[in-house]
């Protein structure tokens, strides 16, 4: 079956050629190179935040940032169940102990209310991704994280350009992360970024990422990693930097057509809180069950329309299944009835229009 319509499809219609070409014909095509530093500079002004490293993905920089805060064996980190499995896989990554919290209805993020319940004397950090575009309640967050001292990590991969009390997601912990992979909203192939205020926290993720080199050529004080990214990648980073606005402006227009198409539907559109501005990274839905919602990808397939289902709660997998550890409605029911569509900025109005009667065709089909 022919998909005309895919999930996702990148932007690359700026200087990404140029930047590129410029790399390989300067050799400079490693991790070294003038493109690493431009982006690493270029981000951390986008955010209005202090300091940005570059990292070979969103994944790896998790784990940096748990090295970096000194995450270890014995420690536990509250993190929802409801998110892409990378937040969750990093936390074992330094043998620490995730702990989940269900989601909320109203947004689909994690449930500040079900922290407090899952706080020990082992909880040493929070990673807080903001999934699809939403922001978490960071008010709440970050004085659950000073009551009780415990680190913040916000998890930006899904959220770059989403602010909550108009200011930019990933400012609010002590770091965040964020991804660039090829259907993130700025992309650079496979790429990651971390991001603090702290001098001596880049310093020292900087020097991790780097195999513990000390400030001696090739003498190495402790044992770090190659987590590098490459200035090819950094610099179609920075021809999509370049065009940022211009391609959240364009998913925030079509998330505006699908949730007026939506309305009085009884189909659920990806929320946005009041004091929230949503990114869309992926344009959502939930339909009313779990049977309709596997049906109707089906169904869309056939006009050549492409979906993805909700990630699976962490908790369900067997590698994080636990007894005293599998309460979490709303996540269950979030996530076996949501969808993502398509979501490029790309698509035009009226492709949104005819993605929707599709989907509500198939609901007039079905009673
Ligand atoms: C919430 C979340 N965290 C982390 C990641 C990991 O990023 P990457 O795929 O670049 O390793 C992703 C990527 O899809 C994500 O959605």
């Amino acid at each position: 079956m022919e998909i005309n319509f895919p999930v996702y499809k990148p932007s690359l219609k700026g200087n990404e050629l140029k930047y590129v070409t410029d790399c390989i014909e300067s050799t400079w095509i490693s991790s070294k190179g003038k493109y690493i530093a431009d982006f690493e500079a270029q981000f951390a002004q986008y955010l209005n935040a202090g300091y940005a490293t570059s990292v070979c993905n969103g994944t790896v920089a998790l784990h940096l940032a748990l090295l970096v805060l000194d995450v270890k064996p014995g420690d536990e980190v509250i993190v929802p169940t409801f998110t892409y499995i990378a937040s969750v896989n990093a936390i074992t990554y330094v043998g620490a102990t995730p702990v989940f919290v269900d989601s909320m209805d109203q947004t689909w993020q994690m449930d500040v209310g079900d922290i407090a319940r899952k706080i020990t004397s082992k909880t040493k950090a929070v990673i807080a991704p903001h999934i699809y575009g939403h922001p978490c309640e960071m008010d709440t967050l970050v004085e659950i994280c000073r009551l009780n001292q415990l680190l913040l990590i916000e998890d930006c991969a899904e959220a770059i350009g989403s602010k909550y009390n108009n200011k930019h997601v990933g400012t609010f912990g002590d770091m965040a992360v964020f991804s660039f992979f090829g259907n993130k909203t700025i992309t650079t192939g496979e790429g990651g970024m971390l991001v603090t205020n702290s001098k001596p926290l880049i310093e020292r993720a900087r020097k991790l990422k780097n195999q513990g080199l000390s400030d001696l050529q090739y003498w190495h004080d402790e044992v770090g990693y190659n987590f590098r990214m490459t200035n090819i990648c950094a610099a179609i980073g920075v021809a999509q930097l370049e065009r940022i606005d211009e391609i959240i402006t364009g998913k925030i227009r079509i998330a505006s057509v699908y949730k007026k198409a939506f309305e009085n539907t009884g189909i659920a559109f990806n929320p946005q809180a009041d004091n929230c501005i949503n990114s869309y990274w992926m344009c959502s839905i939930l339909v009313p069950s779990a049977l309709q919602r596997d049906e109707l990808r089906e169904h869309l397939i056939l006009s050549g329309i492409e979906t993805r289902p909700f990630f699976y709660p962490a908790h369900s997998m067997k590698m994080y299944q636990h007894p005293l550890n599998s309460h979490f409605p709303v996540a269950n029911s979030i996530s076996s009835r949501g969808l993502n569509l398509p979501s490029y900025p790309d698509l035009r109005d009226e492709e949104v229009r005819f993605i929707v009667s599709q989907i509500l065709n198939f609901f007039i089909q079905n009673e």
